[in-house]
């Protein structure tokens, strides 16, 4: 089988293709080194067989001289050493449940997160680290102890195949819900990854590009999302990615892995590379490399007889060996998956009570992004809805690649691919969570029909013989391929258009993998972006429909106007991978000399990723960041603005409307003068009931007041006149105050 790890693999052939974790930090740090001490004392019984052994896993599907009784067909194995105690490990994907891509274990089901961009829409700590710990439990359930999980990417472009996979363009939101995901992922005593380190931002040639970017914006974007992620989950290990990062793999980068990872950021645990992302032995042993994953992927198995050789020839010293292995175990020991090994027997999770934590995941990232006139929640008096498109009547829309649940309940629609870098190990698969079964429950007055919407004339007349008319759009996206546009596929804009010209109360429920256009948007009256919502999908959205949940979520990643907006309208190389497939695939003979060289990814919106982009080039997308409505209304009173060491922003959040609903003001800030567009410092989820009022206080995370200055080396905090807007988005200014800092410098 397998895989889309090339950038080309067409017809068979493959083308070459410290501040803000402070409080932790201290106890952390204390509980590292007595696992690194264990660790070194386990290390210094290997023998230098053992050390190479461990340091090179292997990729189930491919691995040669193991029965499948030994191994569990998943991501990575590697062997134990019984003799010192040391544990097989066992590794699966990852974010949104334990994977089970392209059903390569018939039959073994889990439970389906929603995608991570729809935890991240939730704003909510709280509910990543519940995500985390459900799959955690089903993975060591299952008898993995590491989950590839963790995924913090930022999304830099809004057509990136992997955004589902991600928690949007913001490093403090990212950061934050990332490591809480991590932390609830370990509390299970297993490990977790954090992945892909750095700049994996687009899938288009993968395998081969190389992100340009400077130092200070690299440290004040992507980096920051993993500083903090690492703060706040203590990951045991950190996974490095495909791509080149200014001229050097990923995971043979001397200063991503050395300098900043390891000497600037402390990283105890260890790194371990992506399945086919190592290029070269001493190179990447030397430039922080720890563990090659999925061997049987690369060209060669490079942590295997050669790096044994280049010990011995002192081209790897032996110390940096032992650095390597004793980062392996010291991971491992602090993760708690060392001293509780995986059960010899596979236990079955308490499915039932597990989906009730991916239905409160959907519930709390379902974004309201339009309601005009209050069309929902439903009317009672809505007597024949309509529900159109998406396979409504089975299931839920869900990414795919590697991360792929097979979900509790099977996959009603499952689609086979022709073509493209995922088709190896992708298939187009729904979850069975039945929108129109829901709503049928929700609604037992009501008469609530599906039809498919293949038809335009019988879609169009049935939109207009019922009360309401609610379509579901849905777009594909999964790892290894881009979107070519932002557009929704298959003609659905103007399906939408014309069901909107018929039925004047339309709703267009979204399950896509990141934002899209929405040429039809001023004619419907609602539009719900339900993402992938996950194995309890359906429910989910019903329950927002009805208002049985007031819908809370806010927008991760912001939806552009038009294509032009974002830096990169469309990925880069892809009209020369196009043109590359097309070539291979009219001569298959020669398919493996069609090539995608490398080629340079030129970061030029910096550390101004996403709402910073659209402000400093003053464009207005369809919807900012932050953007979400609810069914009642907020209103923010009394904000008092305070300096010095710190900037914090207290103020009243009052629930004015009917209902009760979450709110979830946002804090952005920036130096008054500098030009620099805000960024956002704090956040916060507050539940209240109709009427109530709280006193909120945010204080601004320093390392997004700071910026990062390379001649320090580290944070700076420019004394001066800062401007904190309290906002309901990105976009919103509304409520701006100013107050002074002091300046401050902080480590890298
Ligand atoms: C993906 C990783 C994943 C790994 C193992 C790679 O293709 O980029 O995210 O963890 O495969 O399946």
């Amino acid at each position: 089988m397998r895989r889309g790890w090339s950038a080309l693999a067409i017809g068979g052939a493959t083308a070459a293709l410290a501040i803000a974790g402070a409080a932790n930090a201290g106890q952390g740090k204390t509980t590292s080194n007595a696992a690194r001490a264990r660790a070194d004392a386990v290390v210094a019984r290997m023998s230098l067989d053992e050390k190479i052994l461990l340091a090179h896993a292997l990729f189930p599907p491919m691995a040669k001289g193991k029965t499948q009784k030994e191994l569990i067909s998943a991501a990575g194995h590697l062997d134990g050493i019984p003799r010192l105690g040391v544990p097989t490990m066992r590794e699966s994907d990852a974010s949104l449940g334990v994977a089970n891509q392209v059903e390569q274990r018939p039959g073994d089901v889990a439970t389906a997160l929603p995608s991570s961009l729809m935890t991240a829409s939730s704003f909510d700590p709280e509910i990543a680290r519940a995500g985390g710990a459900m799959i955690g439990s089903e993975a060591r359930a299952k008898r993995f102890n590491v989950l590839l999980a963790g995924g913090v990417n930022l999304t830099r472009d809004p057509w990136g195949g992997r955004n589902f996979e991600y928690l949007g363009e913001d490093p403090l939101l990212a950061g934050e819900l990332a490591g809480a995901h991590i932390a609830g992922v370990q509390s299970n005593r297993i490990a977790s990854t954090v992945k892909h380190f750095a700049i994996n931002s687009q899938e288009t040639g993968r395998m081969v590009s190389d992100a340009r970017i400077g130092e200070a914006d690299l440290r004040m974007s992507d980096l920051l999302a993993f500083e903090i992620a690492i703060e706040k989950g203590r990951p045991a290990s950190v996974m490095c990615a495909y791509n080149k990062v200014n001229g050097d793999w990923a995971c043979e980068n001397d200063f991503l892995l050395n300098k900043v990872l390891k000497r600037d950021w402390s990283y105890p645990g260890w790194v371990m590379s992506d399945w086919g992302a190592v290029h070269s032995t001493v190179k990447a042993a030397n430039a922080g490399l720890d563990q090659e994953s999925g061997q049987e992927l690369d060209k060669e198995i490079y942590f295997g007889a050669p790096l044994k050789a280049a010990v011995e020839k002192g081209q790897v010293s032996q110390k940096r060996l032992d650095d390597m292995i004793a980062r392996y175990l010291t991971g491992m020991i602090e993760s708690g998956a060392y001293d509780a090994p995986v059960a010899s027997k596979t236990v079955t999770p308490p499915y039932a009570r597990n989906a009730e934590v991916a239905q409160r995941a959907a519930e709390a990232g379902i974004v309201l992004l339009k309601n005009e006139g209050d069309l929902l929640p439903i009317a009672k008096t809505a007597k024949r809805i309509v529900l159109i498109g998406g396979n409504a009547d089975v299931g839920v829309l869900s990414g795919g690649g590697s991360s792929q649940v097979r979900s509790v309940g099977g996959a009603p629609v499952e689609q086979p691919l022709a073509w493209g870098g995922s088709a190896s190990f992708a298939r187009v698969t729904y979850h069975a969570s039945s929108p129109l079964q829901a709503l049928k429950k929700a609604l037992p007055n009501a008469q609530v029909t599906w039809i498919d919407g293949r038809s335009l004339t019988d879609t169009v007349a049935a939109a207009k013989a019922a009360d309401l008319a609610i379509v579901f759009a849905t777009q594909w996206a999964t790892e290894a391929d881009d979107l070519p546009d932002l557009r929704l596929p298959n003609h659905q804009d103007a399906l939408i258009a014309a069901i909107a010209a018929a039925q004047p109360k339309t709703v267009a429920v979204l399950e896509t993998g990141g934002p899209v256009l929405m040429p039809w948007l001023d004619k419907v009256g609602a539009v719900v972006e339900a993402w992938y919502p996950g194995q309890r999908g359906g429910e989910a959205i019903a329950n927002v429909l009805t208002g049985k949940v007031n819908p809370s979520g806010r927008l991760p990643i912001t939806f552009p106007a038009d294509a032009s907006q974002p830096p990169r309208p469309r990925p880069v190389g892809l009209d020369r991978l196009s043109g590359l497939e097309a070539a291979a695939a009219a001569n298959p003979a020669a398919a493996s000399t069609y090539v995608l060289e490398s080629f340079p990814i030129d970061y030029v919106e910096g550390a101004d990723v996403g709402y910073r982009w659209y402000e400093k080039k003053g464009l207005k997308p369809l919807f900012p960041f932050g953007h979400g409505l609810n069914y009642t209304r907020f209103a923010y009173r009394n904000p008092v603005v305070t300096g010095g060491d710190r900037l914090t922003l207290s103020f009243e959040v009052v629930n004015t409307g009917r209902v009760a609903g979450s709110d979830v003001p946002q804090m952005y800030v920036t130096r008054d003068g500098s030009g620099a567009p805000m960024r956002l410092a704090g956040y916060t989820r507050v539940t209240l009931k109709p009427g109530e009022v709280r006193r909120v206080t945010l204080t601004a995370e320093p390392r997004v007041v700071a910026d990062y200055d390379t001649s320090l080396p580290g944070w700076r905090i420019k004394g001066g006149t800062y401007r904190v807007a309290l906002a309901r988005d990105a976009a919103d200014r509304t409520m701006v105050s100013t107050a002074t800092l002091k300046p401050q410098t902080m480590r890298p």
